[in-house]
């Protein structure tokens, strides 16, 4: 469990660019040593400054953290703030109102741009219509939208009024949405007619439909549909109303609602190891402000800068590095509705040197599918295109290969350009263990080290600390003002998951493994230690995947593990029990189809396995439990050299091994 067989990544330092940190926000290394000794000195004195000097307050805090109820830790409470008003008007009000805020590209490579007293009045138009139709300060709204303007102004119309937003990603399928409408609550849920990628129209409006056709959400009184591409939708009387229509009679005009910082700004619904997907809720103050300063030290954002996040708003790289921390700056930045592959693999390349992005933040898959269309289709490669404008780049989501690292640092960086590996989660809120590009040297496949303020760890299951070179359990130490402050309606669970009992219930366990290098401390993440997928970096639980395979009529039992795979990082393997008899040939492939698709119907397209086999059984212990670690050895096709002796049925490992 604890990781300790991985060894470190070899250490192939890039010494830190001294063009890059003549200019940095944080500048050397001294600079990153004083920030944590600050930190180390008085943890809750540091983040008081802080919140003092990025956020705006409305009422200031008297009191940074409050511990009482740990590990319900609370930050900056007594202080009221608003998100929305610390993202737009402070900075039309400091004279930034004709500065872009939001460049959007459409899926068909349309460009507007959008200013930041536009976006301000965008967003009080829609936060004056939610009010209209009746969400008060504290509801729960959900936002089930393409990657668009309209998802951003929604967020922060939302948190413009006091609501809570919870947004779900456009690829999940009607029964996951159904799923977080009915946990959460929700009043009211924003849609669109449909969602456009790569060319491609997904009915977001037919699935909403369908979500709340299969009950269970009666909460929600009304849908506000934004009209994307006017393909066909069916409105129902009474309870759908177009976006344009309720907004069309606003005022630009909406007086922000102070609330205090720990107000719910958002739940963000993930996958754990058992259960159903979690509402991770998030604070206002906390949130906003790692939001903020993150942005401003890890992608040392400028004024000048243009900042491109390819994320999703339905992930939580959506939230805090497009939704909030660059519109907390005043930063402009792209939204792309697209695919990176769509009208062809340069896409991404082509909107760098068109939009000249100074910034830019994507996922290790990504750039893996770009390497891999790039070797062989030359017109594609990034050679062809001016991305001289790069000057920071960055990565999230999964560990990076060494390979993908390097080739990312030389074709699209030009070597010139540092790249921060960040290393964080829907319930950290922002990053946590990353290089700052003006203070540390940079080892490929390494996030280096903990955020100034961050008191991030490697431990034993005791949770003393490893020497440097051992793996261990990562942990951090300290609460830190992003962090979860609970799951949704399931604070036990929250204190199980999180802050369990094994180290005093004191540290926050990532449910990730890490090790740091001997020689410099750098942190190397060494993957999940629960039961928790990340595929092509989405966060899928095996068992979430297993109870939408045992809900098809004919399948008895399954047990679902991760393989590695060199494109998606990890991919879904299935093992099934069927109620009749194990089939074969071509019926086993055809089963195969159907039981994907079923899982791509119950929870969306990221979630079906890749790979199925069909048992007459799965191995099991005499006690009966599944024993995953074997079906692990089985589906890297590799052959089972473990014990076996507790095993039950050792024939059934050859069945499993031959694939369908
Ligand atoms: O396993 C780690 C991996 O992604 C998990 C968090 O997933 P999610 O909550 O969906 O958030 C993803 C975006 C922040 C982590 O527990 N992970 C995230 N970033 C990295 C990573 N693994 C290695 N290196 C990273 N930089």
């Amino acid at each position: 469990m604890t990781g300790s067989n991985q060894t470190a990544i070899p250490s192939t330092l890039y010494p830190v660019s001294a063009s890059f940190a003549a200019t940095a926000h944080i500048s050397s290394r001294e600079a990153y040593d004083a920030l944590c000794a600050e930190a180390q000195q008085d943890h809750a004195a540091y983040w008081a400054r802080l919140a003092r000097e990025f956020l705006t307050w409305q009422k200031p805090f008297t009191q940074s953290l409050d511990e009482s109820q740990a590990p319900f830790y609370k930050w900056f409470e007594d202080g009221h703030i608003n998100a929305s008003y610390n993202c737009l008007d402070r900075h039309v009000q400091a004279g930034l109102g004709d500065k872009v805020a939001i460049i959007f590209e459409a899926d068909d490579g349309k460009v507007t741009r959008i200013t930041y007293s536009e976006l301000l009045a965008r967003v009080s138009r829609l936060a004056n219509a939610l009010k209209a139709q009746g969400v008060k300060k504290g509801d729960r709204v959900v936002l089930y939208l393409p990657m668009s303007v309209e998802g951003v102004v929604a967020m922060q119309a939302c948190a413009r009024i006091g609501a809570t937003h919870s947004v779900v990603f456009g690829g999940f399928s009607a029964q996951s949405l159904r799923d977080r409408i009915e946990d959460a609550g929700a009043v009211l849920l924003i849609t669109a007619d449909e969602q456009l990628r790569g060319g491609k129209a997904l009915p977001l409006k037919a699935i909403a439909d369908d979500a709340l056709a299969l009950g269970g959400c009666d909460s929600i009184r009304k849908v506000i549909v934004f009209k994307r591409t006017g393909g066909a939708v069916n409105m129902v009387a009474g309870r759908d109303v177009w976006l344009h229509d309720v907004t069309a009679a606003q005022s630009e005009q909406c007086a922000p609602e102070w609330v205090s910082a720990e107000h719910p700004l958002f739940l963000l619904y993930t996958s754990g190891s058992t259960g159903k997907p979690k509402g991770v809720q998030h604070s206002t103050g906390g949130y906003l402000l790692h939001a903020a300063v993150t942005t401003k030290w890890t992608f040392d954002l400028k004024p000048d800068d243009v900042f491109w996040c390819t994320a999703d708003i339905g992930w939580v790289t959506g939230h805090t590095y497009v939704a909030y921390g660059p519109l907390a700056l005043g930063g402009t930045q792209i939204v792309f509705e697209g695919v990176p592959t769509y009208p062809d693999a340069a896409r991404f390349w082509r909107m760098i040197e068109a939009h000249k992005v100074s910034i830019f933040y994507t996922a290790p898959t990504a750039i893996r599918a770009l390497i891999k269309a790039a070797e062989s289709h030359a017109e594609v490669h990034p050679r062809n295109f001016d991305l001289s404008s790069l000057r920071l780049l960055g990565t999230v989501g999964e560990p990076i290969n060494p390979a993908a690292w390097e080739w990312y640092f030389k074709e699209i960086g030009g070597g010139r350009c540092p790249i921060v590996d960040t290393f964080w989660q829907t319930e950290t809120g922002g990053h946590m263990i990353t290089p700052l590009p003006g203070a540390h040297g940079l080892t490929p496949g390494s996030c280096t080290l903990p955020f100034p303020g961050i008191d991030a760890a490697v431990v034993d299951e005791t949770g003393k600390e490893v020497p440097w070179g051992q793996g261990g359990l990562l942990v951090v130490r300290k609460p830190w003002p992003s962090m979860i402050r609970t799951i949704w309606g399931d604070p036990d669970r929250f204190q199980k998951s999180y802050y369990p009992p094994d180290f005093g219930g004191k540290y926050y366990l990532a449910g990730d493994g890490a090790i740091r290098d001997a020689e410099t401390g750098y942190f190397t993440i060494t993957g999940r230690i629960d039961d928790v997928l990340n595929v092509s970096g989405h966060r899928m639980g095996t068992m979430e995947i297993e109870s939408a395979l045992v809900s098809h009529p004919l399948v008895a039992e399954a047990a679902v593990v991760g393989r590695p795979d060199d494109l998606t990082g990890e991919a879904i393997c299935a093992f099934v029990v069927l109620k009749r008899t194990r089939p074969t040939g071509e019926e086993a492939k055809k089963l195969a189809i159907e039981l994907r698709n079923h899982v791509g119907h119950e929870i969306g397209p990221i979630a079906k396995p890749k790979d199925i086999r069909f048992g007459d059984n799965l191995p099991k212990t005499r006690s009966g439990k599944i024993m995953r670690r074997l079906l692990r050895v089985i589906a890297k096709g590799e052959s089972v050299t473990q014990d076996t002796s507790t095993l039950e049925n050792p024939a059934i490992l050859d069945q499993l091994s031959e694939s369908n």
